[in-house]
């Protein structure tokens, strides 16, 4: 039986040099298939705004859009530790505002983490939201809420950006975060970063020396064709098997030989 994952235990898995693992999951079946997998961590993203609900991106997900899928989440009492995005605007506007809302994810939610996308601009807020007993995990780099002010999902960090985004990292940590996302960063600057931070580094397209990675879930599993960012591994391509599920469904209906006996009544 595995031990519930706390997020001490995040800390002294970074300590130990033992990697963390993470997925994304947004709904119950997947919570629990991603749960007895083994991760360390499910993070309901708001990329559900676009793998789940169709959008061209993550701005327009809500407060009430992500509690309902956190409390989905929340009902397969993972093992893993449960942490929630922040959607765009819900910590931004003020201090109050950003409490209240992070504090809303555990106690109407059952979360027992958010994750919130920002650095320098955003530390006074971590800051303040640790301070009432909510944990934050950070997330730098390329944060996709900032897609317009980026002009797209392009890799952060290089050349002459890449003291920036390590003062980012230093200001998450500072301000009280239990752990940080790097998204979309050079490889040896992630390194440079997860040495020098006593929190672990949770990668996303930003190489291997990360303390942990995390992927979507909807990525790994061949279920999303929008997109296929170079940093994706896909680990099974469920799409094809699918779709040939319900044409054969859709063919037994038709020629009569579903539902049988055996599915029937007498
Ligand atoms: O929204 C999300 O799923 C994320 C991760 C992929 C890091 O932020």
């Amino acid at each position: 039986m595995r031990k519930k994952r706390t997020i001490p235990d995040i800390l002294q898995m970074k300590q130990e040099g033992r990697r963390i693992t993470m997925l994304t999951a947004y709904d119950y079946p997947f919570a629990r298939l991603v749960d007895n997998g083994g991760v360390d961590a499910i993070l309901v993203g708001d990329s559900l705004g676009v793998v789940f609900s169709g959008h061209e991106n993550t701005l327009r997900v809500t407060m009430n859009e992500m509690i309902y899928h956190v409390r989905a989440v929340a009902r397969t009492k993972p093992q893993a530790l449960l942490v929630t995005d922040m959607p765009f605007m819900s910590y931004h506007i003020s201090i109050e505002e950003a409490c209240r809302n992070c504090g809303r994810m555990l106690k109407e939610g059952g979360a027992q983490a958010v994750k919130i996308e920002g650095g320098v601009n955003i530390a006074h807020v971590i800051k303040a939201v640790t301070a009432i007993d909510v944990p934050v995990m950070g997330h730098i780099g390329l944060t996709p809420q900032s897609i317009h002010r980026m002009g797209g999902y392009k890799v952060q960090g290089r050349k002459d950006q890449a003291e920036r985004i390590r003062e980012d990292a230093l200001a998450v940590q500072d301000a009280g975060a239990f752990a940080i996302v790097l998204e979309g960063i050079p490889s040896a600057l992630a390194a440079q970063i997860t040495a020098e931070l006593a929190i672990p580094t949770i990668g996303i397209g930003a190489g291997p020396a990360c303390d942990g990675q995390v992927l979507v879930i909807h990525d790994i599993l061949g279920l999303c064709d929008k997109y296929s960012p170079k940093f994706v591994k896909r680990y099974a391509d469920l799409a094809p098997l699918i779709t040939a599920a319900v044409r054969s469904y859709v063919d037994d209906v038709r020629s009569g030989t579903f539902p049988a006996d055996e599915h029937s009544f007498k």
